[in-house]
């Protein structure tokens, strides 16, 4: 079962950049581009990193140690070294507007 964690409005999120949280023991990177919301696993599978330290690209998250680029979607990676995909959780917007809420499930 999904347990959702409101974690800010909208508006707390700049386009293009990734926030970390820790929610239900997990390490979550909250990332916002310009296709929206989107949630991983807040760690590379290359080197175990931090994701939310990348670069946020409009299809990705970009590691910033070895520069593998990871598929928001799937979260398979795209670019080398990292051969692993990362976790993806779900991310739902409820609300209009600037102060709607944003919530991650785990
Ligand atoms: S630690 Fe992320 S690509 Fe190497």
């Amino acid at each position: 079962m999904t347990t959702w964690t409101p974690v800010g409005k909208v508006n707390d999120f700049a386009i293009g950049t990734a926030k970390a949280f820790e929610l239900e023991g997990e390490a979550v990177c909250l990332i916002r581009n310009s296709n929206g919301f989107h949630a991983v696993a807040d760690a590379c599978t290359h080197g175990a990193v931090s994701l939310s330290e990348g670069t946020v690209t409009d299809e990705g998250i970009e590691c910033f140690l070895h520069g593998s680029e990871f598929n928001l979607e799937t979260g398979e990676p795209k670019t080398p070294p990292a051969t692993t995909a990362i976790e993806v959780f779900k991310v739902q917007v409820e609300g209009d507007g600037d102060n709607a809420v944003v919530s991650v499930g785990i």
